[in-house]
């Protein structure tokens, strides 16, 4: 049987090998899926150990997606982009690095959400790493704008030069939360400020009736940015359904067969 896993430290908490078994079970693919915890500073040695037993694969989480795009012998142009790694392919040509965190963040919004990113205005706050994951994949869908506002601005900037080349003329631009002018189709919150239940001081008017706000968080019950974008009209959704496209790109990145994910993605809003 093919093996799979996912590295991360802590990784007890991880959903992925609950994912990845329904994918394989709805899809007949013979696979095994486990957790793998890799010490802090041990993250080459944990794959190095498990491409020994046989593994043909793994998906990486918190905190070696760092690790896993320096370990990789080729990346993907989307891991290339994102500068982390969160899928590993273990293959004849060696080890190769790819990043579906993105794929899977448009998916949820085009086609489970069913809101089209093409010819949108679209507003990323944050400018770490998720966000940074989620640029060429949202440019790749010919969005009308995308700025992308963060806390420190300069980082912001470092993104959009980064990018500028693959985006049309005028299309990307940064900003300062409190300048943001406008409102927005598409708001995302790729910040880390969930974790605190703390609010990115964006002004209320990014938000139009029926803009799509979609937190990269997700848990039982909404985030505060959630219940501060629904109070000024947006429709809100979080994190759990990117988490889950996520996994059906790396599980077809693996097995070429693409799982579908809607049954899967109310049988784990239950379970929350
Ligand atoms: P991740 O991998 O989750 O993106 P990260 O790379 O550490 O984590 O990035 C965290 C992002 O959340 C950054 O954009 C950070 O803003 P700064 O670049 O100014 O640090 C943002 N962030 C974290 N806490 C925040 C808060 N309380 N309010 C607004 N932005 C916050």
């Amino acid at each position: 049987m093919d093996r799979y896993c996912v590295f991360g430290n802590p990784i007890a908490h991880s959903k992925s090998p609950e994912i990845h078994a329904a994918y394989a079970a709805q899809t007949g693919q013979q696979l095994s899926y486990e957790r793998r915890l890799a010490p802090v500073d041990g993250f080459a040695q944990a794959v190095r150990e498990f491409i020994a037993e046989g593994g043909k694969g793994a998906n990486v989480t918190l905190p070696f997606k760092l690790d896993a795009h320096k370990l990789a012998d080729a990346l993907t142009m989307r891991a290339q982009a994102a500068g982390a790694v969160n899928t590993l392919v273990f293959g004849p040509d060696g080890i190769i690095g790819d990043n579906t965190d993105g794929a899977g963040l448009v998916a949820d919004i085009v086609r489970n959400a069913g809101v089209p990113i093409a010819g949108k205005r679209v507003l990323m706050l944050g400018a770490g790493g998720a966000a940074r994951g989620a640029v060429l994949p949202i440019l790749e869908e010919r969005p009308a704008a995308l700025v992308i506002a963060n806390r420190t601005v300069a980082t912001a900037e470092a993104l959009v030069q980064q990018f500028a080349a693959l985006a049309g003329e005028g299309v990307l631009s940064s900003s300062g939360f409190e300048s943001l002018q406008g409102s927005f189709d598409i708001v995302i919150n790729a910040t880390s400020a969930s974790l605190n239940a703390a609010l990115p001081p964006i002004p209320a008017a990014v938000f139009h009736q029926g803009t799509l706000a979609l937190d990269m968080m997700y848990g039982k019950e909404p985030t505060v940015f959630m219940h501060f974008a629904a109070e000024h009209g947006a429709t809100v959704r979080d994190g759990l359904g990117m988490l889950i496209e996520q996994a059906a790109e790396a599980f077809y990145g693996w097995r070429g067969v693409r799982p579908d994910t809607s049954a899967l993605l109310v049988q784990m809003r239950s379970k929350l």
